[in-house]
């Protein structure tokens, strides 16, 4: 399977910057074959990164959505605007959503719902905090994440869900640290277990940089990677990339 690349540009990047990104990520000497991108840029940049991705194989993804179609939502951004721009995948649960703006595992599963419903890929992200980690208790945080996030999901549906594991404390916007590559394929191989439906994508998350990620997509189980502060980077994300594809080749 093609490792999957998932670049969250959070608001990390200006509409003009995003734009000038994906122009370098386009440039004859990249060639992601064997591996598939997304770039997540913010709301206000995704129609022009859109123009500029036209008839290539990276994908446009978005970093949020209001589950309900239409209405007063101040603020929010529905699903119909984001297949518009032909949005294949949509993250959901983000931990900074989840602490920043209080989204709580109902909403989430709206989210995801709702992605489901219009026919897009839902990213869930999962991941436990650093005092989670060390009472021991990850995994049943992490199951009961899935659990409510997939509420009432139907079983076909299932297929087209990605998860993204990220243990909050190692997200680098937190001055985290990346995890263990091992520890983390083991978190992955049990949400794998969790899941109880074949071949959904398990990705990882959390300071990866160009130095780092050979590791994290060679321990077993690791479907590809969700990537924020390097992937905001033209020659980070270019290495992770390339490294992705030498893997899968
Ligand atoms: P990071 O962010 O790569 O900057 O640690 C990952 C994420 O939060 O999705």
């Amino acid at each position: 399977m093609n490792k999957l690349i998932v670049a969250n540009w959070k608001m990390y990047l200006t509409l003009r910057e995003s734009v000038a990104l994906s122009k370098k990520l386009l440039r004859p000497t990249y060639y992601p074959l064997h591996t598939q991108l997304v770039l997540c840029p913010s709301f206000v940049a995704m129609e022009e990164v859109k123009k500029v991705l036209h008839g290539t194989q990276i994908k446009l993804g978005a970093q949020d959505v209001e589950p309900e179609k239409r209405g007063a939502y101040t603020g929010e951004v529905g699903l119909d605007d984001l297949k518009g721009l032909g949005v294949k995948y949509v993250l959901i649960g983000h931990s900074e959503r989840r602490k920043l703006f209080n989204e709580t595992n109902a909403l989430i599963n709206a989210k995801v719902r709702a992605v489901l419903g219009a026919k897009t890929q839902p990213i869930l992200c999962v991941g436990e905090t650093l005092q989670i980690r060390k009472a021991g208790d990850t995994k049943k945080y992490i199951t009961e994440q899935i659990r409510k996030g997939l509420k009432n999901v139907p079983k076909k549906d299932l297929k087209k869900v990605v998860i993204a594991y990220e243990p909050i404390w190692a997200i680098s916007g937190n001055k985290g640290h990346a995890d263990n590559p091992e520890d983390a394929a083991r978190v992955i191989a049990f949400i794998k277990k969790v899941i109880l439906v074949k071949n959904i994508p398990v990705l990882y998350g959390g300071s990866i940089t160009s130095k780092n990620v050979a590791q994290f997509l060679t321990a077993s189980g690791i479907d590809g990677l969700l990537v924020g502060r390097a992937s905001t980077k033209y020659s980070e994300l270019q290495k992770i990339v390339t490294s992705a594809a030498r893997v899968t080749e």
